[in-house]
């Protein structure tokens, strides 16, 4: 498979990102829902979320707490892997998918490698940070631990874990994602520059024209989520977007394919 480049050749369609797998048809961030996103020919990109367990495993978790996505309670931060392990992941999406289980980041590499490429979201709470440095150092551990750095693109709201995972691994392709109440009124150019990341990400509510405007200026690629409907992905693709994040990739991937959009 080729190396990940955040920007889609110049004539060809943006980027199709599964977020937190097919999570339409299964319940995030399983195995059930990235091995939808594996079988779905077109799909460039999974995206998940990872944080740490009691016992410094990377887990792929969306949420601080287990309450919404499994049948634990409570911050995930106070078990450790094994514990975790014994929650049901799916119930909450479909009795059917009751086996599911918070996987490890080790274990969804495995099942991506060579066949997609992933957005590892590391999750920061404000309210409870990781010690400097933590979470950074063990999810790089484990993506090079599977030889996949060339198939990663690391991105995050907290931009500064993203400067300090540059700093560790200096080839490592980092993304910033906005946040409009802390970065409003900043340019993508601004809030890439200053920790060396290679790609800007948003959501439909924030992206602007400008933003785009100044990101491709400034070499930056754009990702915009969450797009669930052929509407917003053929807007997105008009105006040049660099990647489409959806629930749904499975069905954009034949409006994006089918679109030959100008980039
Ligand atoms: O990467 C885009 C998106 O995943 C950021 O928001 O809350 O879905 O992780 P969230
Ligand atoms: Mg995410």
């Amino acid at each position: 498979m080729k190396s990940y480049t955040p920007r889609p050749p110049h004539d060809s369609s943006p980027y199709v990102i599964a977020h937190r797998g097919i999570s339409s048809k299964a319940p995030e961030n399983t195995i059930a829902s990235f091995s939808l996103a594996v079988g779905t020919s077109g799909i460039d990109m999974v995206e998940l979320d990872v944080r740490l367990s009691r016992d410094e495993e990377v887990i792929v978790l969306h949420d601080r707490t287990l309450q919404r996505t499994t049948t634990g309670n409570g911050p995930a931060r106070k078990y450790d892997l094994a514990e975790l392990r014994a929650f049901d992941a799916g119930s909450w999406f479909e009795a059917s998918f009751s086996r599911e289980r918070i996987p490890t980041l080790r274990q969804v590499l495995g099942m991506l490698r060579g066949k997609r490429w992933v957005d590892i979201e590391l999750k920061s709470d404000l309210f409870h940070r990781e010690p400097t440095g933590l979470l950074e150092r063990k999810t790089l551990e484990v993506v090079r631990e599977m030889e996949m750095l060339d198939q990663v693109l690391f991105s995050s709201f907290d931009h500064a874990l993203m400067a300090s995972l540059r700093k560790i691994e200096p080839n490592a392709l980092t993304g910033v994602i906005y946040n409009m109440y802390r970065d409003f009124g900043r340019l993508p150019s601004k809030l890439a520059d200053r920790v060396g990341a290679s790609v800007f990400v948003c959501s439909k509510y924030e992206f602007t024209e400008r933003m785009l405007r100044d990101a491709h200026q400034h070499a930056l690629a754009v990702y915009v989520y969450t797009l669930n409907d052929s509407a917003n992905v053929k807007k997105m693709m008009d105006l040049g977007v660099d990647g489409i994040i959806s629930d749904a990739a499975d069905e954009i991937v034949p409006i994006v394919k089918q679109i030959n959009s100008p980039r």
